[in-house]
C-alpha cells in the first residue's frame, strides 16, 4: 500500500537480541532473582555473564569494545534482563546508559580507548556522580568542588545514591568548578575508584531492587587529572542532562520488564486459582484487570521504542524520553500493585514474588529524575517558543 510508513515489527536482529536475553532472563535471572533480593546479594555472575553476551555496552561501537547495535536492541534486551531481575536490570542500564554513553559521546578518542573500551567489553564497571544529599532534583545545585592545581583537579564533596557505586571501577563525576556561573560552571570528569582520596560507604538498605547496591561516596582532596575530564570545563550540567535523556529509556525499559513478569505472573495464577466454582479468570473482573494491564504495558512499550528510534536518529529525544519513562514507571506500579490483588492473599506473602515487583517499581518512578521532574521536562517542551 502506497504511503505506509509506520513499522511496528522489530528487525530480525532486534527479534535475535530479544529472544536471547528471554532466554538468558529464564535460565539465569528468573531462579535467582528472589534469593539476590531476599538477601541483599550482588548478583555478581550475573554480571559476568551479561559481560560474556556483550550486554553491557549494547549501542557502542564494536571498535570500543561494545555490540555496536541500536538502541531499541538495547532497549528489548533491557526489558527482557528487568523481566528476570529488576535489580541486573538496573546494573545493566548504569553501565550502558550512564557510564558508557557520555564517555562515548564526550570523550576523546583516548580516553576512550581507557575508559571505553574495558567496560563495554564488562571487564570493568562503571558508574554516575552527580546526586548528592543536596542534588537530587535540582541537579544543577552540585556542591562537590573541584579546584584547579597545575595539571590536575583537586576534588572535595560526596555523591550518594549512586547506583552500582559499591562495585564500580570508575565514575562519571560531577563537580563545580564555578560556583558563580551556576548550571554553566559544572563539569564532568571520568575518576577511577581507586584514586588516594575517594571513599565509599556499605551498600544502602532500600525498599526495593536490593541486589542492585548503591552507595554513599565521599571526595577527600582527590586528584585527578585534568586529561580526566569529560567535555569542556563548564559542559557537565548538558553532559548530564543528555546522558539521562538516554538512561531514561532504559529505565522505562526496566519498568515495562518488571511490569511484564507482575502481569505474566498473575495471568498464569488466573488459570490455577478457583473462587465461586470457577478459575478466577472466568470472573468478569479479573479479566478487565488483565485487559488494562496488557493494554497499559502495550501503550508504555510503543513510547518507549519511539524514544529509542529517536535516539538512534541522532534527534533531540528529551521529552519522547521523559514521557516514555513517566508513562512506564507509574505503568508498573499500577500494574504491579493490580497483579498482586489478582494473587489475593497471596500476593501479600513473601512466599510469592508479587510483592518484590511492587517494591521494585516503586524506584522508577524516582531515580534518573522523578516523575515530576518529567512533567517538567515534558511541559518546558510542550510550552517553549
Ligand atoms: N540535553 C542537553 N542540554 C540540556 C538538556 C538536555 N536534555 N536539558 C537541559 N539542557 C540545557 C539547557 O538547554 C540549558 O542550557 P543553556 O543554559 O545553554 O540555555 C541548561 O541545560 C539548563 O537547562 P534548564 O534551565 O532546563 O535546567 P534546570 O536547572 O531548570 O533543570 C531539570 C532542569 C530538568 C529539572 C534537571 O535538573 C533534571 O533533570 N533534574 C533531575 C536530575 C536527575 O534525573 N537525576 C537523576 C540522577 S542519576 C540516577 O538516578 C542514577 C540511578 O540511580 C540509576
Amino acid at each position: 500500500m502506497a504511503g505506509v510508513a509506520m513499522n511496528f515489527e522489530l528487525s530480525d536482529l532486534q527479534k535475535d537480541i530479544q529472544k536471547l536475553t528471554r532466554e538468558f532472563a529464564a535460565r539465569e535471572l528468573l531462579p535467582n532473582a528472589k534469593r539476590w533480593d531476599e538477601h541483599h546479594e550482588w548478583p555478581e555472575a550475573a554480571v559476568k555473564q551479561l559481560a560474556e553476551l556483550s550486554l553491557l555496552g549494547i549501542a557502542v561501537p564494536e571498535k570500543w569494545g561494545g555490540a555496536g547495535l541500536d538502541n531499541v536492541s538495547y532497549a528489548v534486551a533491557m526489558e527482557e534482563i528487568s523481566r528476570g531481575c529488576a535489580s541486573t536490570g538496573v546494573i545493566m542500564s548504569v553501565n550502558n546508559s550512564l557510564y558508557c554513553d557520555p564517555v562515548m559521546k564526550f570523550g576523546t578518542d583516548a580516553q576512550k580507548e581507557k575508559w571505553l573500551a574495558p567496560f563495554a567489553r564488562g571487564e570493568k564497571l562503571g558508574c554516575f556522580g552527580l546526586t548528592e544529599p543536596q542534588a537530587g532534583s535540582d541537579a544543577a545545585a552540585q556542591q562537590t568542588v573541584a579546584v584547579k592545581k597545575g595539571d590536575r583537579y583537586v576534588i572535595n564533596g560526596s555523591k550518594n545514591w549512586i547506583t552500582n557505586g559499591p562495585k564500580a571501577d570508575a565514575i562519571v563525576l560531577f563537580t563545580m568548578t564555578n560556583k558563580e556561573a551556576g548550571h554553566k560552571g559544572i563539569t564532568a570528569f571520568v575518576v577511577p575508584t581507586d584514586t588516594k582520596g575517594f571513599r565509599r560507604m556499605p551498600p544502602d538498605k532500600k525498599m526495593g531492587i536490593s541486589a542492585a547496591w548503591s552507595c554513599t561516596m565521599y571526595f577527600e582532596d582527590m586528584e585527578v587529572p585534568a586529561e580526566n575530564m569529560l567535555g569542556k570545563e563548564g559542559d557537565g550540567f548538558k553532559v548530564a542532562m543528555s546522558t539521562l535523556d538516554g538512561g531514561r529509556i532504559g529505565i522505562a525499559s526496566q519498568a515495562l520488564g518488571i511490569a511484564r513478569a507482575a502481569f505474566e505472573e498473575a495471568v498464569r495464577y488466573t488459570g490455577e486459582r478457583k473462587s465461586f466454582g470457577k478459575l478466577i479468570r472466568e470472573h468478569q473482573a479479573i479479566q478487565f484487570m488483565l485487559a488494562d494491564m496488557a493494554t497499559e504495558i502495550d501503550a508504555a512499550r510503543l513510547l518507549v521504542h519511539r524514544a529509542a528510534v529517536m535516539k538512534d536518529k541522532g534527534v533531540r529525544h528529551s521529552s519522547e524520553s521523559a514521557q516514555a519513562k513517566l508513562y512506564a514507571s507509574e505503568m508498573a506500579s499500577r500494574v504491579a500493585n493490580k497483579a498482586l490483588q489478582v494473587f489475593g492473599g497471596m500476593g501479600y506473602s513473601k512466599e510469592m514474588d508479587a510483592e518484590r515487583h511492587v517494591r521494585d517499581a516503586r524506584i522508577t518512578e524516582i531515580y534518573e529524575g522523578t516523575s515530576e521532574i518529567q512533567r517538567i521536562v515534558i511541559a518546558a517542551n510542550l510550552l517553549k517558543d
